[in-house]
This record gives structure tokens, C-alpha cells and sequence, in this order.
């Protein structure tokens, strides 16, 4: 079965393929969808808050000709809240559905699901740990833009530890030789030893430090996050870490004419509204990548099971 469990699981060529294959479903979309996958039902199964994953998926999972089943939020709405496991929950849904699409909260629970499910199991985001569908956006937002990702120069900003999306993003960026990463954080929410230990084993340079003046005008992506408020033992740490990279249009103005700003949104201050329009606010056009890459992501899913 074809799960997408994490980001460490895509290789070079597999990304290539996954790209290419993006490619064409931005033209399946500007021809109104097609019917391949008629019949097939996707279950989405979100315990957290999403517009943009779930909606993409569901949005991408039409477009392929397939249906769409599932609960408005599955902490309060399926048995889960009568204690219902979260393996019996999947048991279940593999006998109603070709697909799974699962957020949780726990770190790990996509690999839990896959280890009982029937069918593909796609994770949406695993708490604090991976969001691997988003940095497949990304990376494909930035390999658009750029037509390669080989040598760029790409600061991650924000919450580096509570935010899954840049453990993900680091993860594919791994695969690409000469990338130079900047993590820029505070200092309560630094990027976590094991992502880091990972790109040393893979040999990517990267640089840690909380001065994001320093680097902002030199780099190709600025990849904005969210301090992630839910997920802070403590207001006071929270307040530690909020505020303190807000990317508006002073800062705007001291980036290259050529960079991108890219944020995996919600946004929640950290990106000034007076710079949407700036061609380089890349945001908007990287959400609407979404659709694209779950679409072939589903389309390989559905393709493989069914051999
Ligand atoms: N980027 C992202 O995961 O957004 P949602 O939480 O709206 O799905």
C-alpha cells in the first residue's frame, strides 16, 4: 500500500516523478477534472482544525472523479469521543473507503493508523511532528519559481519546533545537494536535535541563529511559520515566542527582487497584509499548489491499491 507516512520516505526520483506528475494534474484541473478514479471513496478523518489540507484534499479527490466521506471533526463527531481507538477507528474506515487522509494530534498516529489500515494511509499532520504533504507543496511552490531547488538558499522562520510543516520541509530539502538552510527561531523553539542530525547524516549545511536581519537579504525563500499557540506547555512560554518575526514591507524592502515569501498558513500576525500584493508574497499561489500535489499523491495511492 501506498502510504504517505512522513517526508524521510521521498527519495530523488520519487520526488521528480511526484512533480511531474503535479504538473499534469494542473492541467486534469484546467480541464474541469477527469473521471479516473470514478467510484473511489476518500475518507477524510481530521482530530484538529484544517481549511486548506482537508479542503485540497477533498477538492483533489473530486477533481480525479472519486467521492469524499467524513466527520465535520472527528475528535467531538466520531466514536473516538465514546473511546472508540484510534486502530478500531481505522479497521472500520478501511471497509468503508479506498483512502484515508488522517490529522491527529499525537506525533506518530499515522503510522499507527497505517499499521492496522487496509488501504492507503496519507498523513495531514501528526501533532507536533510531520505535515510531509505540505513541504511536498512547498518544495514543489519553490521548484516552480526557481525551476530547480539545487543550491537556494532557504530560511525557515518561527516556531521550528512545535511547527511540523519545517521538520517536513527539511526532510525533502535533504535530497537536494548545495541547498543552505537557515533556521531562524527563538530560542525556546528551536529547530529539534533529531531533524538536525538528519541533515548532518545527509551532508545539507544548514545555520541556526534568532537574527533573521542578517540573513533576510541574501535568501531565495523566506519560509514564514506560525508560533503554534495549541501546542506551548505554558502561556508564558508561548509569550516568549511571539512576536518576534513579523515579515512586513521594511523587511519586504531589504529582501531580493527574486526571493519568495512562502508561509504554510494560517498566518496569525507574522505576515503583514500590506505586502500581499507584492509579487514575491508567494503564499496564496503555494496554497493552491496543494491541490495539485494531492492529487497525484491520491492518484498514485489509488493506482497502486488497486493492483
Ligand atoms: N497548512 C495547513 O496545514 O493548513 P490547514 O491547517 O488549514 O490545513
Amino acid at each position: 500500500l501506498y502510504h504517505v507516512l512522513g517526508a524521510k520516505q521521498f527519495g530523488r526520483d520519487e520526488l521528480e516523478r511526484l512533480f511531474d506528475s503535479s504538473k499534469e494534474m494542473e492541467d486534469v484541473v484546467s480541464r474541469g477534472g477527469d473521471r479516473r478514479h470514478q467510484g473511489k471513496i476518500m475518507t477524510s478523518l481530521f482530530f484538529e482544525a484544517s481549511t486548506r489540507t482537508r479542503l485540497s484534499f477533498e477538492s483533489a479527490m473530486h477533481r480525479l472523479g472519486g467521492s469524499v466521506i467524513g466527520t465535520e471533526n472527528a475528535s467531538q463527531f466520531s466514536s473516538a469521543i465514546k473511546g472508540e481507538t484510534l486502530e478500531d477507528t481505522i479497521r472500520i474506515i478501511s471497509g468503508y473507503s479506498d483512502v484515508i487522509v488522517m490529522r491527529h494530534t499525537e506525533i506518530g498516529a499515522a503510522k499507527r493508523a497505517a499499521a492496522v489500515a487496509d488501504v492507503p494511509v496519507l498523513n495531514a499532520g501528526d501533532g507536533a511532528g510531520e505535515h510531509p504533504t505540505q513541504a511536498l507543496l512547498d518544495a514543489y511552490t519553490i521548484r516552480k519559481q526557481f525551476g530547480k531547488i539545487e543550491g537556494l538558499k532557504i530560511a525557515m522562520v518561527g516556531d521550528l519546533a512545535y511547527g511540523r510543516t519545517v521538520h517536513s520541509l527539511s526532510y525533502i530539502l535533504a535530497n537536494y545537494q548545495d541547498v543552505m538552510v537557515y533556521y531562524i527561531s527563538p530560542d525556546n523553539v528551536r529547530i529539534p536535535d533529531n531533524v538536525k542530525k538528519y541533515m548532518d547524516e545527509k551532508g545539507i549545511r544548514y545555520q541556526e541563529t534568532t537574527d533573521l536581519d542578517s540573513v533576510a537579504g541574501t535568501v531565495d525563500v523566506l519560509y514564514q511559520t506560525r508560533i503554534q499557540k495549541e501546542r506551548f506547555p505554558s502561556m508564558e512560554e508561548y509569550e516568549k515566542a511571539s512576536g518576534q518575526y513579523i515579515v512586513d514591507a521594511e523587511l519586504l524592502s531589504r529582501m531580493r527582487q527574486d526571493a519568495i515569501v512562502l508561509h504554510p498558513l494560517p498566518r496569525a500576525g507574522e505576515i503583514s497584509e500590506e505586502i500581499d500584493n507584492d509579487p514575491r508574497a508567494a503564499y496564496f499561489r503555494q496554497a493552491v499548489n496543494g491541490v495539485y500535489i494531492r492529487m497525484a499523491l491520491l492518484d498514485q495511492a489509488l493506482s497502486e491499491s488497486k493492483a
